[in-house]
């Protein structure tokens, strides 16, 4: 997404929040709004889930989706990368994700379907900025000579491993959450919906 349509795509969920605050006024000043987007553009504002095809993505590799104005990463794992989940198991806060925010399917130590793909909200459960992806290891990192892969947020510290689960003692509450989501064929995912709604 080019910038200019990144710009337009924040002034248009900016729109639809003044909307929402805004009682009968905001309703009236949405229905051109509403009016003025493509049917697929109008379901993805109402939330409607969204495909995701993961055929193209190499191990190691990560995409985005954008899915109800958040972003959604897909994270297809190296077995090099799902063997750091042990090791941080004790580093972590909630490594089987038993706090109930998580679908059930997030609750093991991958915090996924399939081990191979993760599948989480970029938006840090602190207080909303954008984690980094911190995948390099090591002191390359930056981030400590033990560093085994994962992700920063810039704003206040916290650290999440590469499934999403945050490291203790940081001011993030919660792993990142994991979207409802369920596979259509192997290679597409639905992103918004699980089946279980
Ligand atoms: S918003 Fe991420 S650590 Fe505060």
């Amino acid at each position: 997404m080019s910038v200019d349509e990144k710009m337009d795509c924040g002034r248009r969920r900016l729109l639809l929040a003044t909307s929402a605050a805004g009682g009968a006024m905001g309703v009236a000043a949405a229905v051109p709004f509403v009016a003025s987007l493509t049917p697929s553009e109008r379901a993805k504002a109402a939330g409607a889930p969204v495909e995701a095809d993961v055929s193209k993505l190499a191990p190691g590799e990560m995409m985005t989706v954008e899915w109800r104005g958040k972003p959604v990463w897909i994270l297809r794992r190296t077995p090099e990368m799902l063997a750091t989940l042990e090791k941080t198991d004790d580093l972590v806060t909630d490594p089987k994700s038993e706090q109930p925010m998580q679908p059930e399917y997030a609750q093991n130590e991958a915090r996924s379907i399939k081990p191979e793909y993760l599948v989480v909200v970029g938006i840090c459960t602190h207080l909303g900025c954008s984690p980094s992806e911190k995948f390099k290891t090591g002191a390359e990192s930056g981030l400590g000579a033990d560093w085994p892969g994962g992700f920063l947020c810039p704003c206040h510290g916290s650290t999440f491993d590469l499934a999403g689960r945050v490291y203790k003692s940081k001011p993030a509450p919660t792993n990142l959450e994991v979207p409802p989501h369920k596979y259509l064929t192997d290679a597409t995912l639905l992103i918004g919906d699980d089946g279980t709604a």
